[in-house]
């Protein structure tokens, strides 16, 4: 969650999205329907949006799974990069928000490739390791609950492939990883997992500054 990219000036961020984001018709009005709601800014950028779209085109993904749907917008940006036969398992908890997702979902034309499990996403996430799916994914984006974070790398990281790729959203935290004051448990845990990939030889890595900080990782 991010609407937008932390550190860059408003001007320059207009001018990068002026020059470069192309966002459809479906996604402009879900971004716009949900910035009426409270919780507005838990969604993802569009500049983060389309570099996903882009990472998703680019490995060829095809069976993906996301943790952490709200309103659905990084979910339709995947979804729309997929083949037709492409797959999300997508988890999240709230029907009333999700329900506004499956709405723009089928707008797009889109709303068969992705498989909604309501429920706590690591019961989902467990429940597909049990049923077998342990390396089948190769993509995956972590946009949940902070406090599990680490859990949610780790049954990521079992589910997919070697040479998949995980996006790890949020991982400046709005900048609060380098504010020695901040002691909540979302901040900690990120810092935490942080500093675990930083030495987790199980996995390639890069962290890039889009919107509130993204860690990419690639299954070794
Ligand atoms: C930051 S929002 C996701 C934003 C979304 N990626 C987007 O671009 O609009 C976090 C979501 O995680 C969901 N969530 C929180 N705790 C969860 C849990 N334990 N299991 C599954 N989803 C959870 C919330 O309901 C919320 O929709």
């Amino acid at each position: 969650m991010s609407t937008t990219t932390e550190g860059m000036s408003e001007k320059l961020r207009e001018y990068m999205l002026s020059v470069s984001v192309r966002e459809s018709e479906t996604l402009e009005k879900l971004r716009h329907e949900t910035s009426m709601m409270q919780n507005s800014n838990m969604q993802i950028s569009p500049e983060q949006g389309q570099f996903m779209n882009f990472l998703v085109k680019l490995t060829g993904a095809r069976n993906t799974l996301e943790v952490g749907v709200f309103t659905g917008y990084s979910t339709l940006w995947t979804a729309m990069a997929l083949p037709d036969d492409g797959r999300i398992v997508a988890c999240d908890i709230s029907r009333d928000w999700t329900d506004i997702a499956r709405k723009y979902w089928r707008m797009a034309g889109v709303e068969e490739r992705i498989d909604l499990r309501l429920a706590p996403a690591e019961e989902t996430l467990r429940a597909l390791i049990d049923s077998g799916m342990e390396g089948t994914f190769d993509f995956a984006f972590i946009d949940a609950d902070k406090n599990l974070y680490d859990i949610y790398y780790e049954l990521c990281l079992a589910l997919i492939e070697k040479g998949g790729l995980i996006v790890l959203d949020n991982v400046f935290k709005h900048g609060k990883v380098v504010d020695d004051e901040a002691d909540d448990p979302g901040t900690f845990a990120i810092k935490e997992l942080n500093k675990k990939i930083k030495t987790d030889n199980r996995v390639d890595i890069s962290m890039i500054p889009v919107s509130d900080g993204l860690t990419l990782v690639r299954k070794r």
